[in-house]
């Protein structure tokens, strides 16, 4: 198949780059770099020992993606170009509509011009906001509380909208849950810019010494240990099931969420002292208060993704810290750090 990828350069584009050239198919990859860094895109063509079409282009640049997609022709379209940052989407709310919905509205009118029905779309938990009832199924309501999730939301709803439109129109909308981990040749990772948001890159650079100690927000949640409760989902897992949504995508219509998770709850704690495991490292911590706007606990039924894709993770939070640790530990200051 030929597949166009979208946002390819970044943590969760290289590992699924690396799954969708290994299962065979052909790739050109859209990347602006805003995220990123070329040498990532330089590890995978080592690592997959493939070669693949790249464009520098920026999503919101419409002439731009109709001219790539319109030369290389895709069977399908797998878009994770987007920002990410749920606190810079407060602050900067006219970007995130414009590089993420836009940049979708965009891409979408490339696709039709270039006859190009079918997508794997990067959604997010974030769709289900502070959730009703636990393990979350993709029929929980949707809502969200950031501009960065209705981003998300709003791209979801015209991916429905156009299969309504279209019966050729196939979306296969993958909501992740809390994607870590590292390619298990320690190659290529997370690589956040300045200081990590997220709970993993952060304790992997306090392990690394890159950090004094890792500030737990809150311990005083409905939790078994009062720290917050996430459903941790290893980087290639979810890479894989991209590929599985590909070969879906063909011989399926309409547009479908699948809730991509392991299915359990881990908590800030437990993630602390697992990591301080594989890694032999003491990790400092803190407790701070808790960090607005964050929840309690959300963790995935992944059933659907099972039943209906053959996917099922199966890296545990072992695999998880291990991974992540080697390619901290080889690569201290990311893709920056040259062999
Ligand atoms: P990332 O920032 O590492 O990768 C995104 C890539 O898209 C980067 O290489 C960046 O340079 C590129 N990009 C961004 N805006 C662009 C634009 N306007 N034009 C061209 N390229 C552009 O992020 P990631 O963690 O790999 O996430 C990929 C997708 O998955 C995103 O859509 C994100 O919202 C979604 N997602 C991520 C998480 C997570 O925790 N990592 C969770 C849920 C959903
Ligand atoms: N946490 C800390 N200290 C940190 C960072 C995080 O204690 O330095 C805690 C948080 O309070 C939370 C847990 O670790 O309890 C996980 O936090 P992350 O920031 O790693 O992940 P979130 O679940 O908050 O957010 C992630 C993505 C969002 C996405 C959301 C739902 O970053 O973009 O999952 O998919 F919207």
């Amino acid at each position: 198949m030929r597949v166009l990828i979208t946002g390819g350069a970044g943590y969760i584009g290289t590992h699924t780059m690396l799954e969708v050239l290994g299962a065979g198919h052909e790739v050109c990859v859209i990347d602006n770099f805003c995220n990123s860094v070329p040498e990532a895109l330089e590890r995978v063509k080592a690592l997959s020992n493939r070669s693949f079409a790249f464009h520098k282009a920026d999503m919101r640049d419409r002439e731009a993606l109709t001219h790539h997609l319109q030369d290389f022709k895709p069977d399908a379209v797998i878009h994770f170009a987007g920002l990410k940052a749920v606190g810079e989407s407060v602050e900067m709310p006219l970007e995130y509509y414009e590089n993420n919905v836009q940049g979708t509205i965009n891409l979408l009118q490339a696709m039709k011009a270039a006859d190009c029905t079918s997508i794997v779309f990067s959604s997010s938990a974030t769709v289900y906001g502070n959730p009703d009832f636990l393990p979350i199924t993709e029929d929980h309501p949707l809502r969200s509380t950031n501009p960065y999730g209705r981003s998300k939301l709003h791209i979801e709803e015209m991916l429905r909208d156009l299969a309504t439109a279209n019966p050729d129109f196939t979306a296969a909308i993958l909501r992740y849950f809390n994607p870590v981990g590292a390619h298990e040749s320690g190659r290529t990772g997370e690589d956040p810019n300045g200081i990590p948001n997220n709970l993993m890159p952060m304790i992997a650079q306090v392990a690394v010494g890159r950090r004094e100690q890792v500030r737990v927000f809150g311990n005083d949640y409905d939790t078994p240990d009062g720290t917050g409760v996430r459903d941790y989902i290893h980087v290639v897992d979810l890479a894989k099931a991209h590929v599985a949504a590909l070969d879906w995508t063909q011989s399926h219509q309409g547009a479908r969420a699948f809730n991509l998770g392991v299915g359990q709850g881990v908590s800030v704690m437990e993630m602390i002292d697992a990591f301080a495991k594989a890694s032999g490292r003491d990790i400092p911590f803190r407790n701070d208060p808790r960090r607005e706007g964050d929840i309690a606990q959300c963790y995935a039924d992944p059933s659907r993704a099972e039943a209906e894709l053959g996917w099922k993770a199966a890296i545990d939070l072992t695999g998880m810290c291990e991974t992540c640790w080697r390619w901290q530990s080889e690569n201290p200051l990311g893709y920056n750090a040259k062999p």
